[in-house]
């Protein structure tokens, strides 16, 4: 049976021969082109939601924060209302990050604390979705072990949760449904953004890269970058709704345009969004091998372009490098550092790094301390190596300790939160443009928010309001953030 769905001509699925996902299907790139296709609302779907709620948890990268504002768009198109108490939401998806063991484990346990809301209340719709459904082994364990789990999808289907919905409804069965190839570009899909004043906008999905740790090329498929005109046109959208920042977002964002026609990249995409009046332009996450010349030039030349960027190196040893494929060399990640040092003075760098890789020695470790200190870092995402199942790096051997891990880890956040601190100390008595969140949580009297360079920065306000740019000056310097006071 066809069903129409908006401008897609799909196939009806029958969704209780689960359609599971593989992991060497998802492995594949086939250069096929990226379809567009711009989505409509299908009225056989209008008041599906009216009179129920939602509430969705979501956990791991902006990418998937990103994906969540789609699903409250689709969930509020749909007549649904938000519910803030989970326990009581008709519809509770659990957007879930697949990238490290320990994030996966917090989904089991919360998984496992809906098992009692679920019992009480028996038409509550459990989903599970976002990157664990893309691996084999997780939706084995959740068809055989969790049985109050009504929907499962995963990272490419996120525009048919109308008609998994509908489908549960009809059928009272569960629906599976987790595709290992990725599809088209989902255009014009609503949206509830969680914020008024700052926006995460997608410019590409996918990763290419298979870093031999990564499970990202794997669960989220193969490069995909938007046209740049309906990247464009979201942002002179948003700027006419008054937002003030834009984050660009992809996992590989400097890999931007080269799965398109033409020699359009990403530095490309940021002198043109300059253009548009958005005051604040932030990107994540960048790839050093793909950072070029052409994004450190747009970085000096355009006032909305912030002067931070996270740069994740991984590590700060060749052999390691080459073995996690990072395709860079210390030297050559350093030269990329100058380059940006010189073109944007003052710029604040951060990173993630990922220590006890497999067979990582401890001279080996120390070149990353040695890396570390050499680029002066601000801040860090610091991890334990995990390894991921289906990935190459799951298969080298790792005889360290548990302790000989974490002792690594220990000494390595020293010198990072050196750098913090450091970050933060070379703003004081200077004055600082913050775009201000809100009110501090911990203190009413306090406003807080972030500088052009990332920091956050609290501070007594005196006409500020939340979404404004105001003047502060930097009164004190802590590791985490800066105090100040606001100025004229
Ligand atoms: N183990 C530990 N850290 C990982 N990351 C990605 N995969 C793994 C893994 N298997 C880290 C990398 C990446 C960040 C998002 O997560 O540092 O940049
Ligand atoms: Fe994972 Fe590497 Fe792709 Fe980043 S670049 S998402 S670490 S494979």
């Amino acid at each position: 049976m066809k069903v129409e769905f908006g401008l897609l001509d799909i196939e009806m699925k029958d969704y209780n021969n689960y359609n599971k996902p593989d992991l060497n299907s998802a492995r594949k790139r086939l250069n096929k082109e990226t379809a567009t296709i711009y989505y409509e609302s299908n009225p056989l779907y209008k008041d599906l939601g009216k009179g129920k709620t939602y509430h969705i948890l979501t956990y791991g990268c902006q990418g998937n924060e990103a994906d969540s504002e789609v699903m409250a768009g689709i969930f509020e198109e749909l007549g649904y209302k938000y519910q803030e108490n989970v326990e009581e939401a008709d519809v509770v998806l659990l957007n879930t990050c697949a990238i490290r063991e320990n994030a996966e484990n917090r989904i089991w346990g919360v998984l496992g604390n809906l098992k009692a809301p679920k019992r009480m209340k028996k038409d509550m719709i459990i989903g599970i979705c976002g990157c664990m459904p893309q691996e084999e082994k997780v939706v084995d364990t959740l068809l055989q072990k969790y049985r109050e789990i009504d929907l499962v999808f995963g990272t490419h289907n996120i525009y048919k949760l109308p008609e998994f919905l509908h489908e549960i409804y009809k059928h009272h069965d569960r629906v599976v449904e987790v595709l290992s190839y990725e599809g088209s570009i989902i255009e014009a899909l609503p949206k509830i953004r969680a914020s008024k004043h700052k926006a995460w906008v997608n410019i590409m999905y996918g990763c290419d890269e298979f870093c031999t740790y990564c499970i990202v090329p794997y669960t989220r498929g193969k490069e995909r970058s938007r046209n740049k005109d309906d990247i464009i046109a979201e942002v002179k959208c948003l700027v006419k709704e008054g937002y003030k920042e834009v984050t660009l977002l992809g996992q590989n964002v400097n890999a931007y345009g080269k799965d398109l026609e033409g020699d359009y990249t990403f530095g490309d995409l940021l002198y043109d969004l300059d253009k548009t009046g958005i005051q604040r332009i932030r990107y994540t996450t960048s790839h050093p091998r793909d950072l070029d010349m052409k994004t450190i030039y747009a970085m000096r030349d355009c006032k909305s372009v912030m002067p931070s960027l996270h740069l994740p190196v991984q590590s700060g040893d060749d052999v390691v490098l080459k073995r996690m494929n990072r395709k860079y060399t210390f030297d050559e990640y350093m030269a990329k550092i100058k380059a940006l040092k010189e073109n944007i003075p003052g710029i604040s760098l951060t990173t993630d790094i990922i220590v006890a890789f497999p067979g990582e020695t401890e001279e080996q470790f120390l070149n990353t301390l040695k890396l570390v200190q050499e680029v002066g870092y601000e801040g860090a995402f610091t991890f334990i190596y995990s390894p991921r199942e289906g990935t190459p790096a799951a298969k080298y051997p790792n005889p360290m300790t548990e302790e000989e891990k974490h002792d690594r880890l220990n000494r390595l956040n020293v010198l990072i939160n050196e750098g913090y601190k450091k970050g933060h100390d070379r703003f004081l008595g200077k004055e600082v443009l913050v775009l201000v969140d809100g009110y501090s949580k911990t203190n009413k009297e306090l406003m807080t928010g972030y500088s052009e360079h990332n920091k956050v920065v609290n501070f007594i306000p005196k006409n500020a309001k939340i979404g404004d740019i105001v003047k502060v000056k930097i009164t004190e310097a802590k590791t985490w953030f800066m105090n100040g006071e606001e100025v004229d």
